[in-house]
């Protein structure tokens, strides 16, 4: 379901050159396959799942989703697919925070345009534990509390494809167990394929198939280090 054929992502820098990040000569992912990926911190994980959600355009070669070449759209294309078939656990969460937890989980479906099943986004945050927590705001929910959110809000819309960036990164052992079981449990469920990002390896020993970047991507970190110096 995910074909990815020769992709280079570098990053302009101030002085005009380019950093390297990304070299990739063949990465693909089957539907409904659960994938991990490990990689030392700075290696380009976050920057690939980027260019697979469409949010960064790469800087060459192809990412075919679904038999669609996403390489191929525009900015506005791209958010159109994302919207309809990628989920997303950001990093770094990206909640409104104008938003209580269960209006965030709504809104994820109404971007879909798939409209508003409120029943799946209250069980989906009953089933992340935080039923008691529906109407509060990102600023009233703790950072873990913040993270289930961010699941439950990337598997309202159904996607065939849900990117997490180390989703358990701030959830205390006993429930990160919890969250990842829910993930694995509804892509399943629902036939959704996973590349999840983890620097656990307690999490990514109970996957089928684990990827290390350094070992699919061309470019090493300490290469990319260098190229920052120059
Ligand atoms: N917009 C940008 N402009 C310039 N360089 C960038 C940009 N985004 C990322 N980078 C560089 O790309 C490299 C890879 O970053 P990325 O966030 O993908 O790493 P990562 O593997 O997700 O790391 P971590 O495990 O710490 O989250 C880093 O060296 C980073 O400095
Ligand atoms: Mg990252």
């Amino acid at each position: 379901m995910l074909e990815i054929t020769d992709l280079v992502k570098d990053f302009p820098l101030p002085d005009r050159s380019r950093l390297p990040v990304l070299d990739i000569p063949q990465f693909s992912i089957s539907a409904a396959e659960q994938v991990v990926l490990i990689g030392e911190s700075g290696g380009g994980k976050t920057t690939l799942l980027h260019c697979i959600a469409g949010i960064t355009a790469p800087t060459s070669g192809r990412i075919g989703i679904n038999g669609l070449q996403l390489t191929k759209l525009s900015e506005a294309g791209r958010d159109r697919v994302r919207a309809a078939r990628i989920g997303y656990v950001f990093q770094t969460f990206n909640l409104l925070p104008g938003f209580s937890a269960l209006e965030n989980v709504w809104l994820g479906m109404s971007f879909a345009g798939k409209g508003h099943d409120r029943n799946r986004a209250v069980d989906l945050l009953q089933r992340v534990g935080l039923s008691n927590r529906l109407h509060h705001k990102p600023h009233a929910l703790s950072v873990g509390q913040q993270q289930r959110v961010a699941v439950a809000r990337a598997l309202a819309n159904r996607p065939t494809l849900l990117l997490a960036d180390e989703p358990t990164a701030n959830i205390d052992p006993a429930n990160q167990q919890k969250i990842i079981d829910l993930i694995r449990d509804c892509c399943r469920e629902e036939e959704v394929a996973m590349l999840m990002v983890t620097h656990s390896m307690q999490i990514a020993e109970q996957f089928d198939r684990v990827e290390r970047l350094e070992e699919i991507n061309r470019v090493h970190p300490d290469e990319a280090a260098q190229g920052d110096q120059e």
